[in-house]
Formats: structure tokens, sequence, C-alpha cells
């Protein structure tokens, strides 16, 4: 792991602060949906928020010789209502995530030449894309007071990419095995 570059630093320190902050708020919305009788969908936040940890892990590893206390500026959603509203607030994050950070943040470190940042972006990306995907289909569901399916949900440990049932031999984004994935 190496950086060389404040730019791609700072982008690093950001895109931490945002995924710290997802993984917490899928966490307690996720609680909220099992209280609602959406224990489903409650496993969908605990999956993802998983995920998030995932990328908030890559995010950090690759800034671990940046050895100094900073103060981080992240996008962050609020609000903590109703499980269709919780679940607009998580498409809203991921789409951000997807149509205005990472793209960016991504072609900052390849300008940059920095490809530890570049895979640790890549990865979060990928995953960011299922993720709204996911929150979509289950908000499709809560509007008409249905909770999802009780397909497992498997999640990547190295990259964060996340399954609705048991679809692939290996990660499609990093190409882990299957065994190592977490369920939930
Ligand atoms: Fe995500
Ligand atoms: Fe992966």
């Amino acid at each position: 792991m190496s950086l060389n570059n404040a730019m791609t630093a700072d982008f690093l320190r950001s895109a931490y602060g945002g995924e710290s902050m997802a993984h917490m708020r899928y966490l307690i919305w996720g609680e909220a949906a099992e209280k609602d009788g959406y224990p489903n969908i409650g496993r969908l936040f605990k999956g993802v928020a998983y995920a998030e940890l995932c990328h908030a892990k890559n995010h950090f590893t690759v800034l671990k010789d940046q050895v100094g206390d900073n103060t981080v500026a992240a996008g962050a959603v609020f609000g903590h209502t109703n499980i269709v509203e919780n679940l607009q607030g998580a498409i809203n994050g991921e789409l951000h995530e997807i149509n205005q950070m990472y793209p960016v943040y991504l072609e900052t470190a390849k300008f940059q030449n920095e490809k530890d940042a570049q895979r640790s972006f890549h990865y979060a990306l990928e995953a960011e894309k299922i993720h709204a995907k996911l929150f979509q289909d289950a908000q499709d569901s809560a509007k008409s007071g249905k909770d999802i399916g009780s397909e497992t949900i498997y999640v990547c440990p190295v990259c964060g990419f996340t399954e609705l049932g048991d679809n692939v031999e290996k990660c499609p984004v990093c190409g882990v095995s299957k065994d190592k994935f977490q369920a939930f």
C-alpha cells in the first residue's frame, strides 16, 4: 500500500467517513425495519451495512501510512421515520456514490496513478450499484406493505459485492471464492 498524492488521500478520508456513516445508518434502519415487521428488509440493511464496513476498511487500509489527525467532511443522509422513507434515504445515498462521488474519486486516483486507491474506489462503486437496486426493490415491496423474500444475503468480505440468494460461485468483482462470503 502506498499513497503519494494529497487529493487522493483527501478523497479516501472522505469516502471512509461516508462509508462509516452509511454502515451505522443501515444498522439503525435495519433494527427499525425488524421492529416494524420487515425482518428480511432488516437483514438486507444489516448485510449492506457489512458491505459498507468492508469499503471503509479498504479505504482506511490504503491510508494506513498517513498517520495523524484529520477533520473529515463526508456526505451524510439524515432522517429516521418510516421504512419507505428510510429506504429512500438509502437509495439517495447509494445514487450519490454511484453518480457523483466514486466516479470522480476513481478518475482522480487514475489521474494520480494511485493504484491502491483505484482498487478501493472501484470495489465500492461496483457494490453500490447493486445496493441501489436491492434497496429500490425493497422499497417497492415496502410501499405495498410487504417484506422482501427470505433468500440469504451474501456479501464478499474483500470488495463488498452483495447478492440476494445463491447465484455466484466466486465474487464477480474481485474473484474471491464464495466460501469466504459472509451470509446474512
Ligand atoms: Fe452501498
Ligand atoms: Fe469481492
